[in-house]
């Protein structure tokens, strides 16, 4: 099957990749010239796990190909997927510019009947605006070209975006369109043979199924932080109180860590655009507004332990930072929790010593040449000199500590864990204060 990618960005490669590897002809399409360029040269600009090597066996083979030749990317596939970013607006709502800028795009050159594909995370009600955009395209050249739209969002995890993509839980394609059914069943066929993953229903449905099920986990999140910060207030251990209530099937042990906050490119977007598409239809969703008030409390918590440890004298103090990404095996900084943390350390005079395994090389794009800020080459080389070690990503290479050896290198006994790995007891016994989310000595009982 021909098909045809428009933005080669996280989900527009990783997509023409996997469908390409499946044995369709493939041609992605991006306005940034420079990027098609590198793509062209075998350069993949952003970091995930399979998909350069994915990528090159496919280019290789003839299926995969880049191009900004927009008159060619519309006359190539029959499905016309839209994979374009779809940033916040000031006012939280999705910026839908450029999947808009796609449409209008498609309905120019279009000359025979094409499916055209959401695929970007995009508000419930876009499909009939990309479809509006086309018609009026057509109008305007006087055609009358026969076309679908239809919704069909992504559920990949970034560092695993490859295999939810090839084993994912469900295909969710939102259409009326026999027509369209058949196209995708066809487009999806070599990954719906073991099971029927594929789920039709409405357009609507669909748009609202990827906004639903981000802000449903991101519940999960906020919840267990909140309980975490009530357990710290109780007396409790929020890790016991995580397999208590995990054990119930009802509830599960999925996606209810305690932690710092949830970042990346999606849960804060998207919990943020569903609020405010909430206010619009004239039904404030509450729960969703507090699920993200948590969250922008929850990642203040590390600086206000490290507040707490240095009775509020972080001014001159050095503080060595594990952990840059918004979670591990990503390069990944957006709404990361570790740049909560380094602005207001920053903001109250400290220095900051930061290691992470993959996203240096981004956290200097993002901040620059500093003098607060020093990024280390190794892990242990961010502790030399610093007062205190704090935890933001729960990368494996940091679940390995010899606490003897960490007390020794640290000027004053203070660990942070924003993503609590280690079991107190082991911690404390080395002579280290450990402050986690929910345990350790968080851990302040205020009632008899
Ligand atoms: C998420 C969804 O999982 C995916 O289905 C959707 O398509 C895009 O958004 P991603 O942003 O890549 O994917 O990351 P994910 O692994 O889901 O983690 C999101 C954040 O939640 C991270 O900051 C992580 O640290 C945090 N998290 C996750 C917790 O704090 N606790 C948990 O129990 C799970």
């Amino acid at each position: 099957m021909r098909i045809t990618i428009f933005g080669s960005g996280y989900v527009g490669l990783v997509t023409g990749a996997c469908l390409a590897d499946v044995g369709h002809d493939v041609l992605c399409v991006d306005v940034d010239a420079d990027k098609i360029a590198r793509l062209n040269e075998g350069e993949v600009p952003i970091y995930e796990p399979g998909l350069e090597a994915l990528i090159r066996q496919n280019r290789a083979a003839g299926r995969l190909r880049f191009t900004t030749d927009a008159v060619e990317a519309v006359a190539f596939g029959l499905l016309q997927f839209i994979a374009v970013g779809t940033p916040s607006d000031e006012d939280g709502s999705a910026d839908l510019r450029h999947v808009l800028k796609v449409a209008e795009t498609i309905g120019r050159h279009m000359t025979q009947y094409r499916i055209i594909v959401d695929k970007s995370t995009v508000p419930v009600g876009t499909a009939s605006k990309v479809e509006r955009v086309i018609a009026a395209e057509l109008d305007g050249r006087r055609l009358q070209l026969p076309f679908d739209v239809c919704s069909n969002p992504e559920f990949l995890k970034e560092g695993a975006a490859i295999e939810d993509f090839s084993r994912g839980s469900r295909i969710v394609v939102g259409t009326e369109s026999e027509r369209v059914r058949s196209a995708m069943r066809e487009c999806y066929g070599p990954y719906n043979r073991n099971r029927d993953k594929l789920m039709f229903m409405g357009v609507r449905s669909a748009e609202l199924t990827k906004y639903a099920a981000n802000a449903m986990l991101a519940t999960k999140i906020s919840f267990i932080n909140e309980i975490a910060n009530l357990a710290e207030r109780l007396g409790a251990d929020i890790e016991e109180v995580r397999h208590g209530i995990g054990s119930d099937p009802r509830i599960g042990y999925h996606f209810i860590y305690p932690g710092c906050g949830y970042g990346g490119s999606c849960f804060p977007k998207d919990v943020k655009a569903l609020a405010h598409t909430a206010e619009h239809v004239g039904h404030p969703a509450e729960m969703i507004a507090a699920v993200e008030r948590v969250n922008a409390r929850q990642k203040s918590r590390l600086f206000e332990m490290l507040c707490q440890a240095f009775h509020g004298q972080l001014t001159g103090r050095t503080i060595a930072l594990w952990g840059l990404a918004f979670k591990p095996n990503t390069d990944d900084m957006r709404e990361a929790p570790s740049r909560a943390l380094m602005e207001a350390l920053w903001e109250a005079g400290a220095r900051v010593q930061a290691f992470d395994p993959e996203a240096a090389d981004e956290c200097r794009r993002l901040y620059g040449e500093r003098d607060d800020l020093v990024l280390a080459g190794y892990r242990d080389e961010a502790l030399e000199g610093a007062d205190a070690l704090v935890i933001c990503t729960e990368w494996k290479a940091f679940r390995t500590v010899d606490f003897e050896a960490l007390r020794a290198t640290l000027r004053e006994p203070v660990v942070v864990d924003g993503r609590n790995l280690f079991p107190p007891e082991s911690v404390k016994a080395a002579g280290l204060a450990y402050y986690a989310i929910g345990r350790g000595d968080s851990v302040r009982p205020v009632l008899a």
